[in-house]
């Protein structure tokens, strides 16, 4: 039924929009008939040190690999993001900071103000011997001097990692370690929704298996916490001692940026690394063009900076383009379930952006949460993260945004820097739950996932980008043949983004969620091999096949299958451990939703667990199990499916 409703493009929007359909339809064919000319084009955009004269050389074959954009260009980010605002918006806010409880004092900060932070922030890094090119693992909760240490880094030619701060001490040592990084920034605590969060103690955790000599850790919550002389340092009073001047460095647009982990269908989480110039064009463009963004608009997304969200379009998008940007320590239900839309009206906030758990979480609630508020200044409203289903799009659409806002359903990944496939508030009519259209310069297309040629017209296929785009990640830090292997391998010469979509006559896309071992909970990416590998890591199991599973809020939860060792007893008791076991193994997002015993998994003659049959016992789609016959012991199925939650 939903998917027959179309919402047209509000005839004020179709005048006035940066980019209407017609606009659309010209910039798209000019992005990808003349690459070259259109990315110079866009690269205006940027303040640059020396303009590139080399735009695009980019090659998806295996045998002659490359992604260089604007290669002999060079930049500063931080410099774009603050110096080049200073002569005509230096007195504008540039970061609007609330706390996670609305009676905690605000703060903000002009443009001029976060550029001194910064400037003074990256002469203490230079002071405590961080160079280019060196790694900083950043371990912050929602404050500005998370976008300080950012920009800090980004001045001087910093590579920043920045770990979630929802992450376990184990997690976090993992990627220190990955990327050889010897310098934490951390607080004391962090505080979300009332609740604090040992940072401090994690990151002390952290260093007893990491090797760090340095971490600079900022006093947030005031919290009484073990200092280790030597070692850390106090935020504030090293940098009250540091000169509000710092030179930014003159960056090669293809040097690095930042390192991000994300999780892939096997191994450790990987390092996606983006580079400067592209990644610099790709941000400032897609926040520009989505959000129909004007200067002087307040703007909120509300993802943490420990996701690719919370980089792209919380500060160099935003910065670049000389934004406000909201920035929110809390949580949507925290003192109550208005929270959000309170925040819209104190600060008149015209965009939003925000993932679709969030919204459903919320839409559970009732309307009157959001009634009693007026959202009057909104204008456009994002989502991100995961698929949004037609009953959380409709609900965003009528009580959010009272259908006066468009929704723009931006399809990314952290591989990609930023939106790859929109609808553009002033270009698009709209179908609910469909990303649409592709940006600029995006070549997306459907294959068939088991031959990989592509199809034509309305279909279902795999996802894939035939051509690169500048925010494209260049490399898995340390590890660049793992880079090809995930990729570029399965359709050869083309980008595999791990999800499956349908185009439909229209020629809108819809995607309809991984088709990998990714799973999506809550907007948050999790490979089932970590949370199998934690798992395994207790002493009482021996093994495990994690899925996914429908779930009304986080979009999909976390099934475990779980074979325990000979003489263990299969608990209660135990259950419940093994579930807090990989809460503090990796983190409370990787909490599983569901552990059933299971004393055998679903085995082909081979030895090759068949996930299908255990996804679809976790979606109680039993009744469709496929061939069984080619298992070593198909009995086993009879007892999942008689032990499943959904017997019970
Ligand atoms: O499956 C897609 C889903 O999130 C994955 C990327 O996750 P991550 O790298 O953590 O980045 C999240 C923020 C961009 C994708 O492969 N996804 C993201 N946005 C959407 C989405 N699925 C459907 N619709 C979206 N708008």
């Amino acid at each position: 039924m939903h998917e027959h409703v179309t919402h047209p493009v509000p005839a004020e929007w179709a005048a006035n929009a940066k980019i209407d359909a017609d606009a659309y339809a010209l910039k798209y064919r000019a992005s990808v008939d003349d690459p070259d000319s259109f990315w110079l084009g866009e690269a205006q955009r940027i303040d640059w040190m020396r303009a590139p004269t080399k735009i695009k050389d980019t090659c998806f074959d295996t045998d002659n690999f490359r992604i260089k954009w604007f290669e002999d260009g060079t930049l500063n980010l931080a410099a774009n993001c603050l110096d080049r605002h200073l002569a005509t918006r230096g007195d504008d806010v540039a970061i609007l900071w609330e706390p996670d409880h609305p009676d905690t004092p605000n703060r903000q900060l002009t443009y001029r103000e976060l550029h001194e932070a910064t400037c003074r922030f990256a002469n203490l890094l230079k002071d405590k011997g961080v160079k280019r090119g060196d790694r900083v693992t950043i371990y912050l909760p929602m404050v500005p001097e998370a976008a300080v240490a950012m920009l800090a880094c980004a001045r001087i030619g910093a590579v920043h990692s920045i770990v979630f701060a929802g992450f376990s001490p184990d997690a976090l040592a993992q990627r220190i370690t990955d990327c050889e990084s010897t310098i934490v920034l951390t607080s004391d605590e962090g505080l979300r929704g009332g609740k604090k969060v040992p940072l401090k103690a994690n990151v002390d955790a952290a260093c007893a298996k990491a090797k760090v000599d340095t971490v600079i850790m900022l006093r947030h919550t005031g919290a009484d916490v073990p200092f280790v002389e030597g070692r850390d340092v106090d935020w504030a009073e090293a940098v009250a001692g540091m000169s509000a001047h710092c030179e930014p460095e003159e960056m090669n647009a293809e040097d690095p940026l930042f390192i991000l982990y994300t999780s892939g269908s096997t191994g450790k989480p990987k390092g996606v690394l983006h580079t400067t110039g592209g990644y610099a064009v790709w941000a400032s463009m897609t926040h520009e063009y989505t959000f129909d963004y004007r200067p002087g608009q307040i703007y909120w997304c509300a993802a943490d900076i420990g996701w690719v969200t919370g980089h792209s379009y919380v500060v160099y998008g935003p910065l670049m383009n000389g934004a406000t940007t909201l920035m929110f320590e809390g949580v949507p239900n925290y003192p109550d379930f208005s929270r959000f839309w309170q925040v819209v009206d104190k600060y008149e906030v015209e965009q939003f952006y925000a993932a679709p758990t969030a919204l459903r979480a919320l839409m559970r609630e009732g309307d009157e949460w959001v009634k009693k508020t007026s959202r009057k200044s909104l204008k456009v409203l994002g989502s991100v993260g995961e698929p949004i289903n037609p009953e959380a799009w409709d609900w965003y659409y009528d009580v959010v945004g009272d259908k006066r806002c468009p929704i723009v359903d931006t399809w990314w990944q952290t591989e990609t820097g930023g939106h790859m496939i929109t609808p553009l508030p002033g270009a698009h009519a709209l179908k609910p739950g469909s990303a649409s259209f592709p940006m600029f310069g995006v070549q997306p297309a459907v294959v068939d996932p088991a031959d990989g040629h592509v199809l034509e017209g309305a279909t279902e296929g795999a996802l894939v980008i035939l051509d690169s785009w500048p925010g494209q990640m260049r490399t898995v830090y340390g590890d660049h043949d793992r880079f090809i292997q995930t990729y570029f391998s399965q359709y050869p010469g083309k980008y595999f983004t791990g999800d499956g979509c349908r185009r439909d006559e229209d020629g809108y896309y819809w995607i309809t969620g991984r088709i990998d071992d990714v799973i999506n909970v809550s907007g948050h990416r999790m490979g089932t091999a970590e949370v199998e590998s934690a798992l395994v890591d207790h002493d009482a199991v021996a093994e495990a096949a994690v899925v996914g599973m429908p779930h009304d809020v986080k979009g999909q939860g976390i099934y475990a299958y779980v074979t325990t060792m000979e003489g263990v007893e299969n608990t209660e008791e135990l259950r419940k451990e093994l579930i807090q076991w990989v809460r503090k193994e990796i983190g409370p997002i990787a909490t599983p939703d569901v552990v059933q015993f299971a004393p055998g998994l679903p085995k082909t003659r081979s030895g090759k667990i068949m996930r299908r049959i255990l996804r679809k016992i976790a979606e109680n789609d039993t009744g469709n199990l496929g061939d069984t016959s080619t298992l070593a012991d198909p009995s086993v199925v009879d007892d999942l499916l008689a032990n499943s939650p959904h017997a019970k």
